[in-house]
């Protein structure tokens, strides 16, 4: 990787990190990706992921969009955080600041040990009843979703996450651009940077002054505006970075 000596150099100079991830981190925990090369669930019994996942089907459908939630959720119940999760666990106690905004609602960072994460999607082991917005706690091991109904007003609930046609949670979302627009470094990790406002972290990152680092197998939008583009696995990337990274640290005491 020829950016690694010039990345690790940074890295030990950095006070303030932050990370945007997407399904492709995930990818080799055995997690399908949604877009890209490699290994998509893009249609569900012959609807478009984004048909399925939608606001509009909750209303329409809502065992359709359960039917969908469990068998991610049973696939999820089958994967474990790889080497990329792991390192940005371990990054989290190298820096003064640090935090990860992941698009993905797999749970798989803080299955990794991470703390500071901001699941800006929703996680797919939490569900809401529909009418009084109460939230309920799932297992992966209770697949199909359990419980069905909400124990305070008999609501219907749906899966905790956001569906296209809907707002991302405000509140998380301007915490995540504000400490993004403090990074000193700001990685992308794995996305296509199309799903917005998601993908605008980074420009908030490189507006406030950031080096932004894209890892991703292949080259996305956001490609030619970032200070470096590493091409390539993050399970394989994001370790060899960070053995660099902790031998600049070791030749500067
Ligand atoms: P996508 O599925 O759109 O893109 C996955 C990206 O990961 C692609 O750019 C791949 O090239 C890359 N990739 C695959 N394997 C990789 C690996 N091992 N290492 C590095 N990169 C790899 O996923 P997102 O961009 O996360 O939203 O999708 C954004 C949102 O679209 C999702 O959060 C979801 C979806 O609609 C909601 O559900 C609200």
């Amino acid at each position: 990787m020829k950016q690694g000596l010039d990345l690790a150099k940074r890295l030990s100079n950095a006070r303030k990190i932050g990370v945007l991830t997407g399904a492709g981190i995930s990818a080799e925990s055995g997690v399908p990706t949604f877009r890209g090369s490699g290994n998509t669930t893009a249609v569900w019994k012959g609807m478009p992921f984004d048909r399925v996942s939608s606001a509009e089907m909750i209303r329409e459908d809502l065992n359709a969009v359960w039917e969908w939630f469990d068998y991610r959720r049973g696939v999820l119940a089958t994967c474990a955080p790889n080497p990329a999760h792991r390192i940005l666990a371990e990054w989290e106690s190298e820096f003064e600041d640090f935090m990860i905004v992941t698009q993905n609602v797999d749970g798989l960072h803080s299955r990794a040990g991470s703390k500071n994460v901001f699941e800006i999607h929703g996680n797919i082991n939490r569900s809401r009843c529909v009418e009084c917005e109460k939230r309920f706690l799932m297992e992966f091991d209770t697949v199909p979703h359990d419980p069905v109904a909400c124990d305070d007003c008999g609501g219907d609930l749906r899966p905790d996450v956001v569906l296209f046609g809907e707002m991302l949670p405000i509140d998380l979302f301007s915490g995540a651009s504000e400490r993004a627009s403090g990074c000193e470094i700001f990685f992308v990790i794995g996305t296509t940077s199309l799903v917005y406002p998601a993908a605008s972290l980074a420009e908030i990152a490189k507006r406030g002054g950031a080096y932004v680092v894209e890892i991703n197998l292949e080259p996305t939008p956001l490609t030619r505006s970032c200070g470096s583009s590493v091409l390539g696995k993050a399970g394989i990337i994001l370790p060899e970075i960070d053995r660099l990274f902790r031998k600049e640290v070791l030749s500067q005491i």
